[in-house]
């Protein structure tokens, strides 16, 4: 009776743990903006972040733009976004440089210097379709240059199909297999293989397709 409600108890843990398969993607930094008129995409100004929650009204809440804010304000940040020539801001994605860290699967693969991780892309609804996540990729692989990094990563859950799309149109290619396991406490997420780090840092010494 005990062992059967205790039996009961794992089975329920269980259901509650969710299994997700993403990739890191990496590419050696530097590329050229590709962006389509009529939008833009720069570094965030000031003005750019101040107008977050009017522009994107719909889909970001008041403290998530504050923490866009929060980021851009640390020296190890950078904040892109795309925007119309109004300057109303469309979409915006982040680089952390020197640590490779993915809060949103929970994962830390610690400090890697002269990485620039890419991370937290988002177009708003309206304005997708546009490849305007190709633009911030690009954008933030030219800033990521300009500040001497050599390689830059990005994780990508496997069922993302329009983030998967972008970032292989934006040439970077799978190094490492990532597996999150979701549940009740958070997200943990681990890096299949072996030397992890060996394997982002050779991948800043090919050439990607296309540039
Ligand atoms: C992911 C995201 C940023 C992409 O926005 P976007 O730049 O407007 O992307 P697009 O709609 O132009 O799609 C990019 C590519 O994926 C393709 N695509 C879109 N949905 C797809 C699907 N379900 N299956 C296969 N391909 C798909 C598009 O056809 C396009 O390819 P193409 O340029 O060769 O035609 C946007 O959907 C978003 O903000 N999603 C929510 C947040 C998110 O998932 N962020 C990414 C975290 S890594």
């Amino acid at each position: 009776m005990r062992s059967g409600r205790r039996r009961r108890g794992f089975l329920t843990r269980v259901k509650e743990l969710v299994w997700i398969d993403s990739h890191l993607y990496a590419r050696p930094t530097g590329a050229r903006v590709v962006v389509a008129p009529p939008y833009r995409a720069r570094l965030a100004t000031p003005a750019d972040l101040a107008r977050l929650e009017a522009d994107l009204t719909e889909e970001l809440t008041a403290t998530k733009a504050e923490l866009i804010r929060r980021r851009a304000a640390d020296p190890d940040h950078q904040v892109a976004v795309v925007t119309l020539p109004t300057g109303e801001v469309c979409g915006y994605g982040h680089i952390t440089h020197g640590r490779i860290g993915d809060d949103h699967l929970g994962l830390d693969l610690g400090r890697q210097p002269g990485v620039a991780h890419l991370f937290d892309d988002y177009v708003a609804s309206a304005h997708r379709g546009n490849r305007l996540q190709v633009a911030l990729l690009t954008l933030r692989l030219d800033a990521a240059e300009a500040r001497r990094a050599q390689v830059a990563t990005i994780l990508v859950a496997d069922t993302n199909h329009a983030s998967r799309a972008s970032v292989l149109a934006a040439g970077f290619r799978p190094v490492l297999r990532i597996v999150t396991l979701r549940g009740p406490a958070g997200r943990r997420s681990w890096a299949l293989g072996v030397r992890p780090k060996e394997k982002i840092r050779a991948s800043g010494s090919w050439s990607p397709d296309p540039r």
